[in-house]
């Protein structure tokens, strides 16, 4: 099927070319001429285990093509929007002003039975308010939500876990129309389909809460259990092994239950409050008022880091050598924003702290915001004559390939502060470190 894929980020990229690694015909559109070029030629713009490979398969097969220029959507059967819904600046609520952009540059080029299908995040109520805009136009609006994992992301587009399609509804169940719109989306999707992947048909609201609310679930899980880490640190409980305990119990599960210091990333922290302002706008704010909770809890377990960092080198970090290991907001993947790890490293450095950080793919990200940050490459150069370390983000690298006797012979304080409860403390203690972990003893 040929398809148009506007918006070339993060999910964009990723969706077109997973479309045409299943056999569709995608041209990816977007405004910024330097992506794609770097699309165009093949190359990720960002880092991404296996978009490589399915651009450049992509590419070389024919199918897949980028470009700036909107009327090349034209012919395509489906159109999906992939653009952006930032955080407004100086307010909790989405910024929509992308996929308004997207959706009226598209406008003239649709074709009488084109099917646009958002995929951007947005707040309830959205596709309801665009749709006017496309049936003028002889064209239909679905909203099918997108739940990829940055770092999985190849793998969650081409086999997800659900397909959800909101469509055109009336009476508790789909029109004609909107019936129609999810049998050619089930065409699109037909490979994981056919492997057993739900594919949910439902109406505009439903499939647009369905998103936030997965990702409400996913921050109210992890705020949660680092809840949990502070009433571990007044009592000299271990997070880590309650987190164990807890997550047996299939109700509740294991996965999610990381203590540390807490999420980040381009959606978890603006998706909760963009949540918190749509339902204020609704007169239901008191509903989700627990979100804003699960933000101050996430967004304190940046200051315990430093603080333990500040108490583990005898009441401050002023000219002391602070080593951080990480700054992307998780592993496999170069993305900062709003990365905890980053924003630690940060304000060690606001505190005096003569802070040495490294990454395995973030680095040339971080420079660009923080460039009063000392970045080094190579992990051991990084690590050399630290005061103390701080782990903050658990790339392989830091949690099962670096030997705590190796590290030690390179420091030249023994602190170390893991921000991710991911080292093996007992390992680290026994080659003679001071270990402080995150809700543990
Ligand atoms: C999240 C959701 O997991 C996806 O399902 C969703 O599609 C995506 O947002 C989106 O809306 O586009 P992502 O932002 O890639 O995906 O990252 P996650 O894997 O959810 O991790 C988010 C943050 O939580 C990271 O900073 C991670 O370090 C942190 N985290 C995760 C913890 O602190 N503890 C945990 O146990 C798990």
């Amino acid at each position: 099927m040929r398809l148009s894929v506007i918006g070339c980020g993060y999910l964009g990229a990723v969706h077109a070319a997973a479309m045409a690694s299943i056999g569709h015909e995608v041209v990816g559109i977007d405004v910024d001429e330097r992506k794609v070029a770097s699309l165009s030629k093949g190359e990720a713009p960002f880092f991404e285990p296996g978009l490589q490979e399915i651009l450049t398969e992509g590419i070389a097969s024919g199918r897949l093509s980028f470009t700036t220029d909107m009327s090349a959507a034209q012919g395509a059967k489906v159109h999906f929007i992939g653009v952006g819904t930032p955080q407004q600046p100086g307010g909790y609520a989405a910024d929509l002003t992308y996929v308004h952009a997207a959706v009226d540059g598209l406008l003239p080029y649709l074709s009488e039975g084109d099917i646009v299908a958002g995929k951007s995040t947005v707040p309830v109520g959205t596709a309801e308010s665009l749709a006017p805009r496309v049936f003028d136009r002889g064209a239909t609006l679905v909203w099918n939500p997108e739940f990829l994992r940055e770092g999985w992301a190849v793998q969650d587009t081409i086999d997800p876990d659900r397909l959800v399609a909101g469509v055109p509804s009336a009476d508790g169940g789909p029109t004609e129309e909107g019936a129609r719109t999810a049998d050619v989306l089930r065409e699109v999707y037909h490979p994981s389909i056919a492997k057993g992947t739900p594919f949910i048909v439902t109406d505009y609201a439903t499939a647009e809460l369905v998103k936030v609310s997965a990702n409400a679930f996913l921050a109210t899980k992890i705020s949660f259990i680092n809840a949990m880490a502070e009433i571990a640190e007044v009592t000299g409980a271990d997070v880590t092994t309650l987190a164990d305990a807890i997550g047996h119990d299939a109700r509740i599960g294991r996965r999610f239950l990381g203590a540390g210091i807490g999420f980040g990333g381009g959606c978890l922290p603006k998706d909760i409050r963009a949540f918190s302002a749509r339902a204020e706008e609704l007169g239901r704010g008191e509903s989700v008022a627990f979100l804003r909770e699960i933000d101050a809890i996430n967004l304190r377990r940046r200051d315990r880091a430093v603080d333990l960092t500040v108490q583990a080198l005898g009441g401050s970090v002023f000219e002391k050598k602070v080593t951080v290991l990480g700054a992307a907001f998780k592993p496999h993947s170069d993305d900062i924003r709003d990365s905890p790890a980053l924003d630690v490293a940060v304000r060690l450095h606001g505190l005096g702290a003569d802070v040495t950080l490294t990454d395995p793919a973030a680095i040339e990200n971080a420079r660009r915001i923080h460039p009063q940050l000392t970045y080094v490459e190579d992990r051991d150069e990084a690590l050399r004559d630290a005061d103390a370390v701080i782990v903050v983000t658990e790339w392989d690298e830091y949690r099962r390939e670096l030997d705590p006797a190796h590290a030690a012979a390179l420091t030249a304080g023994h602190i170390v502060v893991d921000g991710r409860n991911c080292l093996d403390a007992a390992a680290w203690r026994a080659a003679g470190w001071t270990y402080y972990g995150m809700g543990r003893p």
